[in-house]
């Protein structure tokens, strides 16, 4: 397959497009037309919103949070799990009547489920009142889709992938003017055989480096604290780029940018966390102590047939290599609980494992058939009730560990960057994303402070000793 690495503006094209659609939508009415925008599922998702958001406004759409005042309605969904995919056709079946009482209203659906055959099929047969479906791949031409429903067009199914390139200069509409997502990379090439994420996002490619340092500088000029750089697997970075570059040499280039702001970065795949990386993290001052280092299980023999190309042990070293760089580093971690095949004595081998390493919170889900993946097809004989049972026991192993990990922190001064305020009570979020409470001045909204913690009581409280 041939990809496009070369990035460029955003189209001219679709420019033009949001120029066309200003102009038939002002001439339509006096007031602005509203938008709402609804996300599922992971950062990535919330990330490509808030560019859709940008094309929003680029097209004149206002915002709204209500579906009844809204004029376009879009739906940014999720296909990793089953439950995710649920509540999308049932959030989209509640907008039916929304449509029947406004006139002219557009409703869309786009992101990995949009990206399935099978699913665009589902709505062209089952969700008639849906004008347009777009897949993850040509998320860009929004412009262009919603000008051919305004003049006519009937109803727009696209989900061509293979030709999906970095798209610079897609116009940002960022609803946090603290904390922002930047994506450094897009898709996956790993192919666990559990995941659908590789089907629906694509060949793994990756911005430029000169793009991530733009826009990352912008974001601190304009007074950003708080940058995550984003991919599935951010530890391939620079794969398919002419630079010689990598994510630990990226980690240290975004570090050198000037200004009072802390890094952190997800996903990274275990089999790619080098040593590099590690050092560079301990390294870069701006770089937050924390790691998100998905194990998925704790069992060698369910590693190997979800793919992971990692054992249990080599795992384990990696989270000792980190604590001997940076003896004050926090974990967390995604995992799956009953993969095909899994027998409770793998799943104990993971509850062994998240002992061991003591997470700070951790992911758990319950593993979920997802069509097109190897995993569909292997034999899975645990019932679900068992499963579930598997789950409970984990979540009380972790809150366990969680809450004694939380509660040794009393007496302790953690670096937090305060993120709202209410009623004099500060909230924000400490190095490991604990949240913690704090008193004083709503000024401090977006300052980091120097917060002693004093005591724990289904959160961490605190007093500020420095601004
Ligand atoms: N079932 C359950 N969980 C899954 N994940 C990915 N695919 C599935 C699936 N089919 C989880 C993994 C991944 C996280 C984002 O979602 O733990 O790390
Ligand atoms: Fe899915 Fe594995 Fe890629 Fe993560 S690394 S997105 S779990 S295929």
């Amino acid at each position: 397959m041939q990809y496009d690495f070369e990035s460029g503006e955003y189209s001219a094209e679709q420019r033009a497009y949001a120029a066309r659609v200003y102009n038939i939508l002002s001439d339509k009415r006096s007031e602005k037309c509203k938008a709402l925008v609804v996300t599922f599922g992971c950062q990535q998702n919330v990330s490509d919103s808030q560019r859709i958001r940008g094309m929003l406004s680029l097209m004149g759409y206002d915002f709204t949070e209500k579906a009844e005042e809204a004029d376009f309605i879009i739906f940014n969904t999720c296909a990793v799990r089953e439950h995710a995919e649920d509540r999308v056709f049932g959030n989209v079946g509640a907008v039916k009547k929304y449509k029947k009482q406004r006139k002219g209203m557009i409703i869309a659906v786009c992101g990995c489920m949009a990206q399935q055959d099978r699913i665009i099929e589902k709505f062209k047969t089952s969700y008639p009142y849906v004008d347009i479906v777009f897949g993850t791949g040509v998320s860009d031409r929004l412009p262009e889709f919603v000008y051919k429903k305004l003049t006519g067009s009937k109803r727009i199914f696209e989900n061509e992938l293979s030709n999906a390139s970095v798209k610079e200069g897609v116009p940002i509409n960022r609803d946090d003017k603290i904390k922002g997502f930047v994506p450094v990379m897009y898709g996956c090439d790993n192919f666990c055989t559990y995941c659908i994420v590789p089907y629906v996002r694509g060949r793994e490619r990756s911005r430029k480096p000169e793009e991530i340092i733009k826009e990352v500088t912008d974001m601190v000029n304009s007074g950003y604290k708080e940058v995550m750089l984003l991919g599935q697997n951010v530890n391939s970075y620079g794969k398919g780029l002419k630079e010689d570059i990598n994510f630990a040499k990226l980690l240290r280039m975004v570090n050198d940018i000037p200004g009072d702001f802390r890094i952190r970065f997800m996903t990274s795949h275990p089999k790619d966390c080098t040593k590099e990386l590690l050092l560079a993290m301990s390294e870069c001052e701006k770089v937050e102590r924390h790691l998100h280092l998905p194990v998925q299980s704790g069992s060698d023999r369910i590693l190997k047939i979800m793919n992971r190309k990692y054992t249990a042990k080599d795992y384990l070293s990696l989270i000792k290599t980190a604590r001997e760089l940076m003896p004050d580093i926090s974990f967390t971690s995604d995992i799956i609980v009953g993969f095909p095949g899994e027998t409770f004595e793998d799943y104990l081998l993971t509850e062994e494992l998240v002992k061991e390493v003591e997470y700070s919170s951790l992911f758990t889900f319950i593993y979920s058939k997802r069509n097109g993946t190897p995993a569909a097809t292997m034999p899975d004989p645990v019932s679900r009730a068992e499963k579930g049972k598997w789950f409970s026991r984990l979540l009380a192993v972790q809150d366990e560990i969680g809450l004694r990990l939380e509660k040794n922190k009393i007496g302790k001064t953690l670096r937090v960057l305060i993120e709202s305020e209410n009623d004099g009570e500060l909230v924000g979020k400490a190095a490991d994303m604990s949240d913690v409470t704090t008193y004083g001045d709503p000024s401090l909204v977006g300052t980091f402070c120097d917060v002693k913690i004093t005591a724990y009581d289904r959160g961490l409280t605190g007093e500020i000793i420095k601004k």
